[in-house]
């Protein structure tokens, strides 16, 4: 058996499996505080805190023979955040999340000084990536920026603690703009560009490599066997992949959690940064992936729910039956858009709104919103993204009938939801702990989902008109929001 440990935005869920096979599954919510604006951030103690108990709670009703049976624990995580250790391994201040936005200026000094990062790095410079971040510590915090000896991203944090050991994988060191994608390792020139000194950075294993043994008291607190092995494991949008095979020439997802992603696998490197597609190592050897990124995902749909203090799946439910000639437009950047726009200063809005607009009416533009993101995506491909065959749809968004068909309206892409949508990384993560014992082969891990009930395109005439006043709201609403 062996355990999947995701350590996602909003929780930590952790996936005990055979071979594979889901057999428990446990979760720990996860708070994020925005000190100041632009500002994401959570503390490490409290990704590990939910990371034990996580631990504890699928094993503790295990007999003893099985809980010795576990062999292996594989990490995944949220991609980009920046956990700063001194030497001592201590960490220096709270982590700085993927979807922080302070780093923006750094950016842009990042482009000017080195015009060819995009093709190199895989993508342009971003705020929520991490070596902006350093760059940003070594203006606005130098005394903790004096102060770090290891740089680590949020699941390799948890590797620390599960193993003792500084150690990452090519799909998380894709997403620092530290990473050569093309020879797969740390590149001096970005390093220097960034104000960050190459010795900082962890070894580069392979996803499914052991990164060491887990540490004797924690075997021991848990009731686990010493020789437990903890393996790299990947950034979450690669373990996501691995979860529906999505690992060889042409295979894809996804994805609409936290963020959304639409993501397709590759066995080359294939930079495309001008619409901020993402070009990225993945965590198995000799495969990358393209990815359009999307801060915002599904999560609009959780905000507009919260905000007008309504039950999700009720909410939903009324959005169905709005006529659609109703319904006003709404931009999702609710903390900035990175795929295709690499804007972190937009932000959302509603518009179109009438004295008779409903909150039902409001919840299916937040929805159609969603599914535009993605025909942005999709436009951004180019020819790689048509004639595909029918994509898994992962994350808690997936669980929607009305966000998939609308998502397959807008992208033309078909779409079905596989078996364990809600749990992605965490299958993948656990598939990769199979790969590295040898209960799993290379092969099984590019078995693809079956597709059931799949949502075809109907591509209604007028969504293209409202797609493009959607674009043009964007467009038209740049120049506000950019500082002035
Ligand atoms: C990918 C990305 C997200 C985060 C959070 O580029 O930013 O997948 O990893 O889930």
């Amino acid at each position: 058996m062996e355990i999947g440990l995701d350590l996602g935005t909003s929780s930590v869920i952790g996936l005990l499996c055979d071979a594979g096979v889901p057999r428990a599954e446990a979760r720990r919510p996860l708070t994020t505080a925005s000190p100041m604006p632009y500002a994401s951030e959570q503390d490490p103690e409290d990704w590990w805190q939910a990371a034990r108990a996580v631990l504890g709670e699928l094993v503790a009703p295990l007999p003893e023979a099985r809980r010795k049976g576990i062999k292996a624990i594989a990490l995944s995580g949220q991609m980009h955040g920046a956990v700063l250790l001194d030497a001592a391994g201590e960490v220096l201040r709270p982590a700085m999340l993927w979807n922080d936005g302070r780093a923006h200026a750094q950016c842009a000094a990042l482009q000017q000084a080195l015009p060819e990062i995009g093709t190199l790095a895989g993508v342009p410079p971003l705020p929520g990536f991490t070596a902006p971040k350093l760059l940003w510590l070594a203006r606005h915090e130098p005394e903790t920026h004096a102060r770090i000896a290891h740089v680590l991203l949020p699941k390799d944090y948890l590797g620390l603690r599960l193993h003792g050991g500084y150690a990452t994988d090519p799909s998380d060191a894709a997403g620092t703009l530290w990473f050569d994608q093309a020879q797969r390792r740390w590149s001096g020139d970005l390093c220097a560009a960034s104000a960050t000194d190459p010795d900082w950075l962890p070894p580069v294993l392979e996803g499914a490599q052991v990164a060491g043994q887990i540490l004797p008291r924690l075997a021991a607190e848990l009731g686990l066997s010493p020789k437990l092995q903890i393996v790299t494991g990947g950034g979450d949008a690669a373990t996501g992949a691995v979860a529906v095979g999505a690992v060889e020439d042409g295979t894809g997802l996804i994805s609409l959690g936290t963020s959304g992603q639409f993501l397709l696998a590759g066995n080359a490197y294939r930079p495309n940064p001008g619409a901020f597609v993402h070009a990225f190592a993945h965590t198995l050897p000799e495969r990358w992936y393209q990815m359009a990124a999307m801060l915002n995902g599904a999560r609009p749909m959780a905000w507009f729910a919260g905000v007008s203090g309504a039950e999700i799946g009720a909410l939903l439910q009324e959005a169905a039956e709005v006529p659609e000639t109703r319904v006003p437009l709404f931009l999702p950047y609710l903390t900035g858009e990175r795929s295709p726009h690499g804007d972190p200063h937009i932000r959302g809005g509603f518009f179109g709104l009438e004295d008779s607009t409903s909150r039902a009416a409001m919840m299916r533009a937040v929805v159609e919103a969603v599914a535009f993101c993605f025909a942005d995506a999709v436009q951004s491909f180019g020819p790689a993204a048509q004639g595909l065959a029918p994509l898994p749809a992962l994350g808690g968004g997936a669980q929607s009938d009305l966000l998939l068909q609308s998502v397959a309206d807008a992208s033309g892409l078909s779409l079905f939801r596989p078996e364990g949508a809600t749990s992605g990384p965490s299958l993948g993560a656990a598939k990769l702990a199979a790969l590295a014992t040898g209960a799993l082969s290379r092969g099984d891990l590019a078995r693809r989902p079956e597709a059931r009930e799949v949502f075809t395109p109907r591509a209604p005439a007028a969504l293209q008109d409202r797609l493009e006043s959607w674009r043009a709201l964007y467009r038209a609403l740049k120049p506000l929001a950019a500082p002035r």
